[in-house]
C-alpha cells in the first residue's frame, strides 16, 4: 500500500564560538574537571554571546539544513522551533526565524517540551508533512540554557550548554513497511506529577522573571534510564522494528552515565550510540539534532540507515522517534 512518509532530507547545526571548559567553571563554583567528567562525561560546553539570541543560533542551523536538502527559504512552508529559552515570551522563536531567513508566509510555532522538545517537534511536523499540509518543513531545536543557570549552583550550572540543530522534512512515497524512508513511528509521554523534579523557578504569570533552572539531579537520573528505555521500545514497536535492528541511536545528551545506562538496559551495542555530550554538554532540545548532524557529517549515519532518537526532560516528558534516513 502506498503511503506518504516524512523524510529527513537535510540536517544542519550551529554552536556558538565561545567554549567554556570545566576548568573555567571551577573558577566560579566549587567544582573540578575531574568531578564533572566522572559524573557526567562533559568536558566543555558552548555559550552564546550576550547579543546573540536563540533565534540567531536557530537561523544558522536552519540555513545549513536547507542547503543540505537543496532547498531555499522560499520553499519552506512549516517552521517548528523546539525551545525552552525563546527570544521573547512572544512572538514564537519560529516566527522570528521565519522573518530572519526571509521565508514566505507559512505555518510557524514553537513546541515546549524541554529536553524532549525535538522529539515532540519532529513528531508534530510528521503529522503536517504526512497528511500533505507541508512540503518543506524546518524542525529546529535551539537553546541557550546558559540564560537559565544559577551560576552559584554547582549542581546544575556545569551541566548545560547552548546550541542549535535543524532538520528539513519532506514528503516521500513509501510502501507502508519499515523498509520505507522517513519517519516510521514515535512514542511521546509526559508525567505532570513530577514537575517539581526539574523546573525553572520563574515565568511571566508567576514571578514575572525568567527564573533559574532547579533540578533534583539524582531523582531525575533514576527516572531517566527506565523512562527512556520504555520509550525506545514503544517507538520501535510503533515503527514495526526490533530495537536490535536499529543502526544508530541518537540520544538526548544529558549525561554519559544515562546514555550508558539506557544502552545497558536495552542491550545496545555502544558503537551504535552517538555521543556528543563531552563537547556540547546538555543543550536541551538542541542536543539531538546537534548529535545527528555530527554523525551524518563524519559519515557514520548514512542514507538508508534506521535511526532512533530518544530523550527525557522537564515535565517530566520523554519520548523516542524512529526514522529511516
Ligand atoms: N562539583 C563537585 N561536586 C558536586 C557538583 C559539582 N559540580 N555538583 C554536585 N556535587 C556534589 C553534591 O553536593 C554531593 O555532595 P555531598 O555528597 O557532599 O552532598 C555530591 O556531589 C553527589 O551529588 P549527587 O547529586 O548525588 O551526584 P550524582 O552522581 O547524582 O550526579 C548529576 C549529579 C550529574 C546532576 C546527575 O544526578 C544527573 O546527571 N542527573 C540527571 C540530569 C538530567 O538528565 N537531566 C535531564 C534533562 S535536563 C532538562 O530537561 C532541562
Amino acid at each position: 500500500m502506498s503511503v506518504i512518509r516524512s523524510a529527513v532530507t537535510g540536517v544542519g547545526a550551529y554552536l556558538p564560538e565561545r567554549v567554556v571548559t570545566n576548568a573555567e567553571l571551577s573558577e566560579i563554583v566549587d567544582t573540578s574537571d575531574e568531578w564533572i567528567q566522572e559524573r557526567t562525561g562533559i568536558r566543555q560546553r558552548h555559550r552564546a554571546a550576550d547579543d546573540q539570541p536563540t533565534s540567531d543560533l536557530a537561523v544558522e542551523a536552519a540555513r545549513k539544513a536547507l542547503a543540505a536538502a537543496g532547498k531555499t527559504p522560499a520553499d519552506v512552508d512549516l517552521i517548528i522551533v523546539a525551545t525552552t529559552t525563546p527570544d521573547m515570551t512572544f512572538p514564537s522563536t519560529a516566527s522570528i526565524v521565519q522573518r530572519k531567513i526571509l521565508a514566505p508566509t507559512c505555518i510557524a510555532f514553537d513546541v515546549q517540551a524541554v529536553c524532549t522538545g525535538f522529539v515532540y517537534a519532529i513528531s508534530v511536523a510528521d503529522g503536517f508533512v504526512a497528511r500533505g499540509h507541508a512540503k518543506c518543513a524546518l524542525v529546529i531545536g535551539a537553546e541557550e540554557m546558559s540564560r537559565l543557570m544559577d551560576w552559584t549552583d554547582r549542581s546544575t550550572c556545569v551541566l548545560f550548554g547552548d546550541g542549535a540543530g535543524a532538520v528539513v522534512l519532506e514528503p516521500v512515497e513509501g510502501q507502508g513497511t519499515p523498509a520505507d524512508r522517513g519517519i516510521l513511528g514515535f512514542s511521546l509521554r509526559s508525567d505532570g506529577t513530577k514537575t517539581d523534579l526539574l523546573y525553572v523557578d520563574g515565568g511571566p504569570s508567576t514571578t514575572g522573571t525568567v527564573g533559574h533552572l532547579r533540578m533534583a539531579g539524582n531523582q531525575v537520573f533514576r527516572h531517566a534510564v527506565v523512562n527512556i528505555a520504555e520509550a525506545v521500545t514503544s517507538a520501535a514497536a510503533a515503527a514495526g522494528v526490533e530495537v536490535s535492528e536499529v543502526d544508530w541511536f541518537v540520544p538526548h545528551q544529558a549525561n554519559q552515565r544515562i546514555i550508558r545506562g539506557v544502552g545497558e538496559r536495552l542491550g545496545l551495542d555502544e558503537n551504535k550510540v552517538v555521543s556528543t555530550v563531552a563537547d556540547h554538554a546538555n543543550t536541551s532540545a538542541a542536543s539531538i539534532p546537534l548529535a545527528l548532524d555530527a554523525a551524518i557529517r563524519d559519515g557514520r549515519i548514512k542514507r538508508g540507515d534506521l535511526v532512533l532518537l530518544e530523550a527525557m526532560g522537564g515535565g517530566l516528558t520523554w519520548g523516542a522517534c524512529a526514522f529511516r534516513l
